[in-house]
């Protein structure tokens, strides 16, 4: 089978890694790709909104299966289009991918089918947002209620941030049409875990749990990130905090997505936090993580393709998905200064080192190919993944092999997983 991945990031790359490990797949794409995932598929540069051109090279090369990673490509529809030509895809529709795609559709789902998350409100005009802010309990979390790369999501301290906050979602637009609505959540605290499931419309299947540190620097400071670093599985997710999500967030989630006429294939994952109260749902997203994928993926025994099949095709109880008992840890190594102003084109020296390597990986972020050898191209460069027997064997390895490689302005956080040794 011909497999074609949408995307371009760490998430992509382990995607593919996982994708070329299968004894079903003769050939594998990727649009657009980057450095790393050129070496293992055949990059194509065709971008992840273009869908008319996806849709025409599916048909042409006579792809088997279309991935689609990104969470924008799934919000708008890519996976409807393909399937309309009588493509296979794997990944929700348009109307079940609105779970990510709207903060207040999530929240609406929760309140009415009693799945357990913070307080809430929806407002559509910044005057009524600022009347109920002035007689709100401080601190509190302004999100807008659209896509906004991870960034959308304000913490504020007291009414004045919260004003301002509500100026730059709901009237400068910081974040485009995504501010078009707001939701104010109550803030609530406790660790957080990201749990990514398979879902085939009926059936849900939890992977590994894994947990992301979004903050630049150590000690969880400096501004929030796409993910500066993952580690799986979580020890603080229990077999009793497993339990309680799978009777009372995972399966009544789909079974919620079903009932409105929303019926759900691929990926859902759920961004938990363990609170004092039980786990709760911060935030759904409809895809991989990144970079939960990048230590996830590596640990997963099953052959990828067979169980996105299965989604699919509303098999999925058919699986037994199974993991290694051992752990992975992914450190992000990125350019100085992100994710605010940073600089690329940098050579990328000792990527060779991970060659050959079944414990060790180099998932490529923002990376390209060039006549001077493989160069950075973003905030995000590479994500460092090694396993271990456990969580501190895993993390010694990974920053161990996060010296293998090296470029100028590398900057990385030195304390991914270092909340395990509370344990
Ligand atoms: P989200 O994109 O919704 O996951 O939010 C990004 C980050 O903001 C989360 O990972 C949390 O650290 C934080 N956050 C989101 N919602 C809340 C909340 N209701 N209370 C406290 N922190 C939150
Ligand atoms: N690592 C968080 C995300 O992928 O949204």
């Amino acid at each position: 089978m011909k497999v074609l991945i949408v995307g371009s990031g760490g998430r992509e790359h382990a995607i593919a890694a996982s994708v070329a490990k299968s004894k079903k797949v003769d050939e594998i794409y990727c649009a657009p790709g980057n450095a790393g995932i050129g070496k293992i598929a055949r990059c194509v540069p065709i971008g992840p909104m273009e869908f008319d051109k996806i849709t025409a090279f599916a048909k042409e090369k006579e792809i088997g299966l279309t991935i689609v990673g990104m969470d924008d490509p799934l919000v708008g529809g890519l996976v409807d289009q393909l399937e309309k030509e009588g493509l296979r895809a794997f990944g929700p529709r348009k109307n079940a991918a609105i779970l990510e795609g709207s903060k207040a559709f999530s929240k609406e789902l929760m309140k009415k089918y009693h799945i357990p998350t913070a307080d809430y409100e929806v407002f559509s005009s910044p005057e009524e947002a600022l009347s109920y802010l002035e007689k709100a309990k401080f601190p509190i979390v302004l999100k807008a209620d659209g896509l906004a790369l991870g960034k959308g999501v304000l913490i504020c301290e007291d009414f004045q941030q919260a004003k301002e906050g509500v100026k730059a979602i709901m009237e400068d637009k910081q974040f485009g049409s995504a501010g078009n609505r707001l939701v104010v959540e109550e803030f609530i605290t406790g660790r957080e875990v990201s749990v990514l499931s398979y879902v085939d419309g009926r059936t849900i299947k939890a992977m590994a749990s894994a947990q992301d540190h979004k903050r630049a620097q150590d000690g969880d400071l400096g501004p929030n990130t796409g993910g500066m670093g993952t580690f799986s599985p979580s020890p603080f997710y229990t077999e009793e905090v497993d339990k309680f999500c799978r009777e009372h967030i995972y399966q009544p989630t789909v079974d919620a997505m079903a009932a409105e006429g929303r019926e759900y294939k691929g990926i859902i994952f759920f961004g938990l936090m363990l609170t004092g109260n039980g786990p709760k749902v911060l935030e759904y997203n409809a895809r991989f993580g990144d970079p939960e994928a990048q230590v996830v993926l590596p640990r997963m025994k099953n052959d990828i393709i067979d169980v996105m099949e299965a989604c699919i095709d509303g098999r999925l109880h058919e699986i037994d998905l199974q993991f290694e008992e051992n752990a992975a840890v992914c450190v992000v190594l990125a350019s100085q200064g992100y994710p605010v102003k940073y600089e690329k084109g940098y050579v990328i020296k000792g990527l060779e080192r991970f060659e050959g390597q079944d414990s060790y990986f180099c998932f490529h972020a923002g990376t390209k190919e060039t006549d001077q050898g493989i160069v950075t191209n973003g905030g995000r460069v590479l994500g460092i993944t090694a396993k271990g027997k456990d969580l501190k064997q895993a993390r010694a390895n990974a920053y161990a092999a996060a010296g293998w490689v090296d470029f100028e302005n590398k900057y990385m956080r030195h304390d991914i997983g270092k909340a395990i040794e509370e344990v």
